[in-house]
């Protein structure tokens, strides 16, 4: 395999696995762990505008990860308060645009008003478009659109591929063409199942707070590997 980057995805999307154990590991609380993945997850913006990508979704919090234990959940919201707040300027500097995917309504108090606040400020940045994913379930994203269009009256036989696509969280946001998962683990765990169909995956055994720019690189060289047919020959 080459050593060299050959194509740059416009679009990758990670799930950012391992925070747990990479704690563990260390005899760190897993709140320590998520917090050594915010870390990280700066670093790894950064090499995304270096890369030249466009578009980078990170799958932070999960509609299933409300069963993990009560200060784990209320240490992560305090994370996402903490970015969209102290992350702010210097994103916003950096040309980042926020986007969310996911419902925001559950979120505690306040804490959807600042996530809003945030995609507000940066809407017209566009050296990278980063989509946080927050309270997102690809099912649920799917069920969404599907309110969404009954809501819109549009008729059931106007309904097409594209009418769900333009209802969807991510809306007009190009499919991703690289999805990686940290980690070891090789499922898709309900992470953009709709807009993921033909994407590249890359499972690497690395633990989140350990992918850095050099992994991300190997990633994009092995995404650069990949013949991509989308069903043809
Ligand atoms: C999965 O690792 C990670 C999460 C559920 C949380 C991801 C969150 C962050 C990286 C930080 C917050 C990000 C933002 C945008 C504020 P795990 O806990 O399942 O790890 P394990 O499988 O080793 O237990």
């Amino acid at each position: 395999m080459s050593e060299e980057i050959i194509k740059i995805p416009t679009h990758v999307a990670i799930i950012m696995d391992g925070n747990g154990r990479w704690a563990k590991a260390r005899g760190l609380t897993r709140l320590e762990g998520h917090k050594a993945g915010t870390e990280n997850l700066r670093g790894i913006i950064r090499a995304c505008v270096d890369f030249g990508i466009k578009y980078l979704t990170v799958y932070a919090f999960s509609t299933e990860n409300w069963t993990r234990p009560s200060d784990e959940v209320n240490g992560l919201m305090l994370l996402l308060e903490s970015v969209v707040e102290n992350e702010l300027a210097e994103l916003h500097r950096e040309g980042v645009q926020i986007r969310h995917i996911g419902r925001l309504e559950a979120l505690p108090k306040g804490l959807g008003e600042k996530v809003k606040n945030a995609i507000e400020i940066t809407k017209n940045n566009q050296r990278l478009i980063l989509y946080i994913a927050w309270n997102y379930g690809g099912r649920d994203e799917i069920v969404y659109a599907v309110q969404k269009i009954i809501e819109a009256g549009i008729p059931a036989n106007e309904v097409t591929e594209e009418t769900i696509t333009n209802h969807l969280f991510t809306q007009k946001c190009p499919d991703p063409d690289l999805i990686i998962r940290t980690s070891g683990e090789c499922r898709t765990s309900n992470f953009l199942i709709w807009q993921g169909i033909y994407s590249e995956w890359v499972f690497t055994p690395v633990l989140w707070p350990d992918f850095n720019k050099k992994e991300l690189r190997k990633a994009l060289i092995e995404y650069g590997s990949r013949e991509r047919r989308f069903g043809k020959v």
